[in-house]
């Protein structure tokens, strides 16, 4: 079994130094790919720093070069890297730019791929499937490059896509993770945990993205670490918005912007209810349940009484609800 893995590892390993010898060094490589990233705003160093790479626009290049060097087809379909499919096999990436994912200790464990131009018979990202050492719910994009920032820092920036780690990370926010397209984890969570006990949440600016992410940010909550949340004007995401404003005012973007997870979440549906007595009511037992999530109760005490302000309640009628929240649990 870990000799499996261990064989797992070497050609993922092959597959990386592949994908990147072809981006920086092979005509096509160089003209689709590597042009690609630097329009993208990405310098020479940050493209090395993150491993990115190119995979040719062909059936079966790439796994014809690994099994002419002697790696074993089975083991490149075990490590997510093949397609096979009614007798016939071929690479799973191909005419893609490549964004190795490594797990916290460097090592490379999958690759997530994007299409160079918008096409609607095509997802935009291609990602590895599930292999025995790629668990996508236990990995966080680019948390190997951001680990020691996040404790530096005491803080970890959350974001949704691969690019925005790395633009940012080129900015100088260098204690930032993805979970990349799944929604988040407590396993993601936890790990997090291991280097601070405070996330920053910076969503993406379009309202659908808001409403789906909740409920992963009550698991924070839910897992006792603190959770604050900055929205992004619309239509941009993380990387467009450090690379319209530059890196300083980013950060001050976010300092500024910063609201914890419950002040955002009872202002948000808020704004929903207007005027609406029965939507308000709802919005309030939607509150109380995540502050009742909340594990301290120091902490969940200071929350009823900022939240009771806002929502213009007695403090004491959302504890009770609280306490019949934690009775049912029990
Ligand atoms: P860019 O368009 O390259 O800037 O990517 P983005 O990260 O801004 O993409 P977006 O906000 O649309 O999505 C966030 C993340 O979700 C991406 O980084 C991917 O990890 C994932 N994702 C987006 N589109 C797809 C898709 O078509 N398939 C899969 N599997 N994942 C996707
Ligand atoms: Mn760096
Ligand atoms: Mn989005
Ligand atoms: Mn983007
Ligand atoms: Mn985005």
């Amino acid at each position: 079994q870990q000799q499996e893995k261990e064989s797992l590892y070497i050609v993922l390993n092959y597959a990386k130094n592949y994908y990147q010898n072809l981006l920086w060094n092979q005509d096509e490589g160089q003209a689709v790919g590597l042009s690609y990233f630097k329009e993208r705003g990405f310098k020479e160093n940050t493209i090395k720093e993150f491993e990115l790479g190119y995979s040719l626009d062909n059936w079966d290049h790439f796994s014809k070069e690994a099994i002419a060097k002697g790696y074993n087809p089975d083991i490149l379909d075990k490590a997510g890297l093949l397609i096979r499919k009614e007798g016939k096999q071929f690479d799973r990436f191909r005419g893609r730019v490549v964004f190795p994912i490594h797990n916290v200790s460097g090592k490379v464990v999958a690759f997530g791929a994007r299409i160079l131009k918008p096409d609607k018979n095509q997802p935009k990202y291609l990602n590895s499937p599930e292999t025995d050492v790629y668990h996508k719910s236990h990995i966080l994009y680019g948390l190997f490059q951001a680990k020691n920032a996040i404790r530096q820092e005491d803080t970890c920036y959350l974001v949704e896509g691969y690019t925005d780690v790395i633009s940012l990370h080129q900015a100088g926010v260098n204690n930032v993770v993805a979970s990349s397209g799944t929604s988040l984890t407590i396993e993601q969570i936890r790990l997090i945990g291991r280097y601070t006990q405070n996330i920053t949440v910076l969503y993406d600016g379009d309202a659908a993205g808001i409403k789906a992410s909740l409920r992963g940010t009550d698991m924070i909550l839910e897992e006792g670490l603190n959770v604050k949340v900055a929205v992004f004007p619309d239509n941009d995401d993380p990387d467009s918005y450090v690379r319209k404003i530059g890196a300083q005012a980013f950060k001050d973007f976010i300092k500024k912007n910063s609201t914890d997870f419950i002040t955002f979440k009872t202002k948000l549906y808020l704004d929903e209810a207007a005027n609406d007595p029965f939507k308000k009511a709802g919005i309030i037992k939607e509150v109380v349940e995540s502050i009742t999530k909340i594990p301290d109760p120091i902490k969940r005490a200071v929350f009823f009484k900022q939240t009771a302000g806002l929502l213009q309640m007695d403090e004491g009628t959302l504890i009770v609800e609280s306490n019949q929240i934690l009775k049912k649990q029990v």
